[in-house]
């Protein structure tokens, strides 16, 4: 297995080998879960991509995700990313897939808004559009370690608010159905993860996040937008530019990224799988003290 870096300071390619050799072999499953708590960004080539395929491949890195309530795929392990509707045809553009299609267009980090965040999302390319929608990232580890030192120690004891319908509100109001708004009430996390691996620590935010505990809410969306700014900083970024046979994996604790757009009339398939974080990845750190939880 080689390590090819592709982005600035983050986000490699694994070559010679496949997702099958990692599913079944121990030694492969560790070289890759190492290359991933390093680089955050995993793209894999020609590979030979089914369902069970790569959910035996996610499910080497914890435990997968039930997709919501009001996702394609609700109640299975697959989230289907698609701009083809029931009848085979491309959706209209204010199709509500095309309008879902807008929001992964805002910076994000995948399941922040759910009680438990994702560790790692698992993107393969079925059916790829001729140009446009690739999905770019950025590290939000690089992204903290730029930052000045007092706002590094401010931002490690802060807890940020997080809610899918906010998101969802920035592309059109309503786009969040009441069931979704049931299911995925907001949640607090600590707006810096750290790697409980290498030590290093990463911004934790989203389109997702919209208020700080503790400040007045203007002056919490300022700190956010901010820090959103700061860490998609032009130059900062890997875009991945979809080939058939493609494979790409993050980490949701230390990257956001976006999809970007394409002529609305191709039509794009994709296949995600979403792995929870754990108490080994670091996830009791990231809840808020219980007297912010509680309200
Ligand atoms: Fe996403």
């Amino acid at each position: 297995m080689e390590v090819i870096p592709l982005g600035p300071g983050f986000a490699a390619e694994l070559c010679g080998v496949t997702l099958a050799d990692i599913t079944a072999d121990d030694a492969a499953y560790a070289a890759a879960r190492a290359a991933f708590e390093d680089h955050s960004v995993l793209v894999f080539r020609g590979q030979e991509v089914t369902d069970n395929g790569q959910l035996a491949f996610s499910l080497r890195f914890g435990p997968p995700e039930v997709t919501k309530v009001g996702s394609l795929g609700t109640g299975s392990h697959f989230v289907i990313l698609t701009t083809i509707g029931e009848d085979g045809e491309v959706v209209p553009p204010d199709h509500r897939y095309a309008m879902r299609n807008k929001a992964n267009q805002l910076w994000h980090t995948d399941s922040s808004f759910k009680r438990t965040p994702a560790l790692t999302s698992i993107l393969s390319a079925r059916i790829i559009p001729e140009r446009g929608g690739e999905t770019e990232f950025v590290s939000t580890r690089l992204a903290f370690e730029r930052l000045d030192p007092a706002l590094r120690a401010k931002l490690a004891n802060s807890f940020a608010w997080h809610d899918y319908a906010h998101s969802r509100g920035q592309i059109a109001p309503g786009l969040a159905s009441p069931e979704e708004r049931a299911a995925l009430p907001p949640v607090c996390w600590r707006m810096v993860w750290k790697n409980p691996v290498n030590g290093r620590n990463a911004l934790y935010l989203a389109s997702h996040a919209y208020a700080v505990e503790g400040m007045e809410p203007a002056e919490g969306k300022e700190l956010i937008d901010e820090l959103m700014t700061a860490a998609t900083a032009p130059g900062s970024s890997y875009v991945h530019a979809w080939k058939s046979g493609d494979v790409v994996m993050w980490d949701n604790r230390a990257t956001m990224h976006r999809g970007r757009p394409w002529p609305a009339h191709e039509a794009r398939y994709m296949v995600r799988t979403t792995i929870s974080a754990t108490a080994a990845d670091g996830l009791e750190s990231m809840r808020p003290p219980a007297k912010q939880a509680a309200e």
